[in-house]
């Protein structure tokens, strides 16, 4: 792949620089976004909304597994290595207590269109115990038959024999992590895992049955190079995965202890965009057509045919066709999300396990949702999805006045300056080269918003 000069160092690219902040900006899976989740919202407050759902409504289930086989330097994720089984068995028990309780307390069997099993690694589950899960769900809901099941699984750790569980349970889809092929990378990281192993895997999902692929890769990771980046966008693009996420590293060492090992600066942002120009630009010059902030799939996939509707949906698992309005989170840390608002699960294991064994359900913290919150989050969730919105159709929605986002619109001037913003009769739309300050965009939109400058800079 041929990386042009142009692409990465015009001066577009500085005038966009320019107006990259030097705060680092949520990602907006939700909004209002987790740091304004508050302690008030308590069980008893998730227990009544679970009591006003419209039984008639579809819902999502969002499966946490906070294991994994080794640790990853850079991981983000709530999770934790373990060495032997028997924590993984035990955490699988309260899974199924929880899922339990959950039906106890939903007025009825919901109709389930999407499972989603994320982490951690799920894939770090035997079998049995993944059997053992998809049997509780079924007993206390009622899986669609179209039903989209789902998991992240690291090709490092995964036994093939899984497959057979995963084939009779129903997934349709998997997500490969992978993050980067260059070796200094990943010693860095500690994150050993060979072309090779990532291929077999691929291959041998596709010859069971299990063809929607998804590939993780992250750029902005410290040692990147444009030789070893290219060569591992390279090494993806002879997958063809289906989907491919390329996640901007999110360096945040004060709640990630783990990235302390990281014994290299991080990249700035000017690398940062650098490295999110090759990707894009591989991708979309091999068949792939970019979705969202950082998101490509295949041209013919039915995600673009949802982009193409404005169905596409943003949640806690990222970029989704799931278009139910009701996501329930099981396992520690999971964030379920109702139309009242949202609630988290404890993260602490140990904490968990106690709530559960009291026959509670393990809430740590939430946030209900205000009108304005609810308008809020449809402008922020259409600019991450598609790049434009129309505010004042919103507004409409709501039946509230255009001038409530007189101040936010105020905020815009610099995009629309710099022409990378469109804004006429309040249709705001981000022109395609600047999908690299989308979340900037969208922080203006962002109530709750307070910049906090730290020592690295990643609006990118
Ligand atoms: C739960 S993990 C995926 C599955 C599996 N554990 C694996 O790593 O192969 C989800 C993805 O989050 C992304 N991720 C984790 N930590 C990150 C960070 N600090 N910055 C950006 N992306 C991150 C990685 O791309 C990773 O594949
Ligand atoms: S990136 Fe995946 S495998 Fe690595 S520590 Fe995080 S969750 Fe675990």
């Amino acid at each position: 792949m041929k990386v042009s000069k142009k692409l990465l160092f015009s001066n577009n690219e500085k005038e966009i620089l320019q107006l990259v902040p030097d705060y680092s900006v949520p990602r907006y899976t939700s909004y209002p976004t987790a740091p304004n989740f508050h302690d008030k919202i308590n069980n008893d407050t998730y227990e009544s909304w679970l009591k006003k759902l419209d039984k008639n409504k579809k819902i999502s289930l969002y499966i946490h597994i906070p294991f994994c086989g080794s640790l990853c330097y850079f991981c983000a994720c709530h999770t934790s290595v373990v060495n032997k089984y028997k924590p993984i068995e035990i955490y699988v028990s309260l899974l199924l207590k929880e899922i339990d309780i959950l039906g106890k307390k939903l007025k009825s069997k919901f109709n389930v269109s999407h499972i989603h099993f994320g982490g951690g690694t799920p894939s770090i589950l035997k079998g049995t115990e993944l059997w053992l899960i998809m049997q509780s769900i079924k007993k206390r809901f009622n899986i669609l038959k179209d039903c989209k099941i789902a998991m992240e699984i690291d090709p490092r750790f995964f036994k093939q024999n899984l497959t057979i569980i995963l084939n009779d349970c129903g997934f349709d889809r998997i997500s490969i992590g992978v993050q980067d092929f260059s070796h200094d990378v990943q010693t860095l990281i500690n994150r050993k895992q060979s072309f090779e192993i990532t291929k077999e895997t691929v291959i041998h999902l596709r010859e069971n049955n299990i063809s929607n692929i998804n590939i993780d890769l992250i750029y902005g990771l410290p040692k990147q190079t444009v030789q070893t980046f290219t060569n591992t966008l390279e090494k993806i693009n002879t997958l063809r995965p289906d989907r491919i996420s390329t996640f901007g590293y999110a360096h945040v060492p004060w709640m990630k202890k783990n990235q302390k090992l990281i014994k290299v600066e991080p990249l700035n942002n000017e690398d940062r965009l650098k490295f999110y120009r090759m990707a894009s630009h591989c991708f979309l010059n091999n068949g792939y057509e970019a979705f969202g902030i950082d998101h490509y799939a295949e041209k013919s996939s039915s995600i673009i045919q949802n982009l193409k509707n404005r169905n596409l949906q943003r949640n806690f698992q990222g970029y989704t066709e799931d278009d139910s309005e009701i996501l329930i989170g099981i396992g520690a840390s999971s964030i379920s999300s109702l139309p009242n608002g949202y609630v988290q699960n404890i993260t602490k294991i140990a904490d968990y396990m106690r709530t559960l064994k009291k026959n509670k359900l393990p809430i740590s913290r939430g946030y209900k949702l205000k009108t304005e919150d609810k308008i809020y989050s449809i402008v922020i969730k259409e600019l991450m999805c598609y790049l434009n919105t129309d505010l004042k159709q919103v507004t409409k929605k709501f039946s509230k006045d255009i001038n409530l986002f007189s101040s936010n619109i105020k905020k815009l001037k610099p995009f629309i300056d710099a022409d990378y913003v469109n804004f006429q009769n309040f249709v705001l739309s981000i022109k395609p080269e600047a999908r690299p300050l989308v979340r900037v965009i969208c922080s203006v939109f962002d109530q709750y918003f307070e910049p906090q400058n730290n020592r690295y800079s990643f609006g990118i």
